[in-house]
């Protein structure tokens, strides 16, 4: 044992700065006359002359200190004076009760008053306040993020995230998954997007690729005996960004052996059920499923936001051949009922043609029909349609009186595509898309392959491991766009969260998609034979999914713009400021790497 003299004991004990005893969000009025040490940052002071005040600021909340002529030292008040903001401090003092409440925030009935002060680092004056409300704009807070995660909302956000992560870390885990972490220097994965491609120095003229996805080292796992597989896991794709969508982004990605879309479906149901209760408190029925087919047909969108109606009514048949050519003419006629609209004026509906007629929509006009709360309808195609085709038309879209109804026309999926923009853009507007109202649902039988129109050729609409439905691998041959799969989307509040499928579990059935996907043999093998390869060696049939962790949790925490929930994201461009990524680099790496630029 050692033997420590006692007055080296007391020389460590001086040694050790004690920083705090509490945080800044932990003080109430039953912790009167405790002696408190706290450390924070300056969120701002007030100088009355005989009397300052500073808010100390920390991860958990803001505690007032109080520093005044009668009680305190004048050097003290001096220095507490002199603080800037943002400055890092220590202090120690005694709780006391405030003269004046602040029933705004949990420490509101008491302050501190500082017995003794330590600045530990002064700080520039922040470029933007670190407000709730600020007023630095999106391209500063950017370049500040480190400044901007001071900010309540931004801090908030990643606590948010941390407790859905851990719930689902929590649950998974609890089911028997087993967190596996696969390499991020890989070869291409086929999701779709661009791969990021990585120069290796000792590999003279190749590249890795980062992932797309996990997608065939889980698939390998299942073959690895490793039954129930999960990781939260970043993932990257070259790909044009939108609110949505990040380069860098982060999925749950999970994977199960022995299933069939069934079990997928209910397992992961579970996952959703419990994150809502648990991080929203909210209670779900079982969560309707809808095929892709029918969610075309209904709403437009295979991602429908089912937390309002507005469902779409084909008119075809009560439209057609009544003299309206351009109505005649067209391949779909469709509309929906918008909710007490039938009160819009000229100018209001006219604003609303030029906004489906925005290139980003590309509709060439709208109809319209209000219905009025004396049963009569006032159409833009009075001259064409009488009282009753009117009725009729309010009965396919099931419009009551009141209500607008819109419509439009041309060649279906376009058609069907403007008018889901429609529907979407005036639930908005009419205050219909709730953030704290939630509605799951799952979309399933997408169609194995989808039309390129450009090249002529068809790809996997998910991956090319996704499996056909049971009965339809001959199909291919005839009629493949009418192929489906079993493949699903967890879909909430109008956006993807999750997607997955049952796979592809034989060397034959693999090499017959890859076929028809355009791939030569060779150039199967030489991406994805050691898949094939796998394959031969007792591959169990398997299945998956995976959740767009950044969407679920911006979705759950009742926003869109995953940005938000990222600590460090990229800007629209795919840059982050901040670092000043990406950037050029000298031309001693570039050899070394084997690299030529020639730009
Ligand atoms: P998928 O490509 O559908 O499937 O991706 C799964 C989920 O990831 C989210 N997501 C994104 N989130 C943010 N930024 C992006 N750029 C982005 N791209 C996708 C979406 C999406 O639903 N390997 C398969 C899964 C499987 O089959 O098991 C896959 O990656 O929420």
């Amino acid at each position: 044992m050692f033997f420590i003299p006692s007055e080296l004991t007391t020389f460590a004990t001086y040694l050790k700065v004690m920083y705090r005893n509490n945080t800044c969000g932990a003080l109430r009025i039953t912790d009167s006359n405790k002696e408190v040490v706290l450390s924070g940052w300056v969120h701002k002071s007030r100088d009355k002359g005989f009397v300052v005040w500073v808010d100390l600021r920390d991860r958990y909340g803001i505690t007032q200190l109080v520093f005044d002529q009668e009680r305190t030292s004048a050097k003290l008040l001096e220095k507490a004076r002199s603080l800037g903001r943002e400055s890092v401090i220590r202090v120690k003092g005694q709780v006391i009760e405030r003269a004046s409440k602040n029933p705004n925030i949990p420490t509101g009935e008491i302050e501190v008053l500082v017995s003794e002060l330590t600045l530990l680092n002064e700080s520039l004056l922040p470029p933007f306040t670190i407000e709730d409300e600020t007023d630095g704009g999106e391209d500063i807070r950017m370049k500040y993020r480190y400044l901007d995660i001071r900010r309540n909302p931004v801090k908030e956000n990643l606590v948010f995230r941390h407790k859905v992560s851990m719930e689902v870390r929590k649950y998974l885990s609890n089911q028997g998954f087993i967190d596996v972490e696969t390499p991020y220097l890989i070869k291409s994965t086929p999701e779709g997007a661009r791969d990021f491609l990585v120069p290796s120095r000792m590999n003279e003229g190749q590249f890795y690729a980062l992932p797309q996805s996990p997608q065939t080292f889980k698939q390998l796992l299942m073959v690895g005996g490793m039954d129930k597989y999960f990781q939260i896991v970043k993932c990257f794709r070259d790909e044009d960004l939108r609110a949505d969508r990040q380069p860098e982004f982060t999925q749950i990605d999970c994977e199960m052996a022995f299933v069939e879309q069934e079990d997928i479906l209910n397992t992961f149901e579970g996952l959703t059920r419990h994150l809502l209760k648990e991080i929203k408190g909210v209670e779900v029925d079982t969560f309707p499923r809808i095929t892709f087919d029918d969610a075309m047909k209904r709403y437009g969108n295979d991602k429908p936001d089912i937390r309002f109606g507005m469902e779409f009514g084909e008119l075809n048949e009560v439209a057609q051949h009544k003299g309206f050519n351009v109505f005649n003419s067209a391949e779909l006629v469709v509309g929906i009922a918008v909710p007490g609209a039938a009160t819009y004026t000229r100018k209001e509906i006219d604003a609303l043609i030029d906004w489906v007629k925005r290139p980003q929509v590309g509709a060439k006009g709208m109809v319209y029909v209000k219905c009025n709360e004396d049963g009569s309808f006032k159409s833009s195609v009075d001259k064409f349609y009488d009282q009753e085709d009117l009725a009729n038309w309010a009965k396919e879209t099931g419009a009551k009186a009141g209500d607008l109804i819109c419509v439009l026309s041309g060649e279906v999926n376009k058609t069907r595509a403007q008018l889901s923009a429609l529907r979407m853009e005036l639930a908005e507007r009419l205050g219909l898309r709730k953030p704290n109202e939630f509605a799951p649902l799952w979309v399933i039988d997408f169609p194995l392959l989808e039309h390129d129109e450009e090249t002529g050729h068809y790809h996997a609409m998910h991956h090319p491991f996704t499996s056909p439905k049971p009965g339809q691998l001959e199909l291919l041959d005839t009629d493949p766009g009418a192929v489906k799969a079993n493949a699903y989307d967890l879909v909430l509040n109008g956006n993807e969260i999750g997607g997955g499928s049952i796979r592809i579990h034989d060397k034959e059935t693999q090499a017959i998609m890859f076929k028809h996907l355009g791939f030569t043999e060779e150039e199967a093998k030489n991406q994805f034979g050691f898949l094939m390869d796998a394959f031969q060696y007792g591959a169990p049939p398997h299945g998956g999914i995976a959740f767009g962790l950044d969407r679920l949790v911006a979705i759950l925490g009742g926003q869109e713009t995953i940005r938000d929930f990222i600590a460090f994201p990229k800007n629209n461009s795919g840059r982050d400021v901040m670092i000043d990524a990406p950037a050029t680099i000298d031309s001693e790496q570039l050899k070394e790497l084997h690299l030529k630029l020639d730009l």
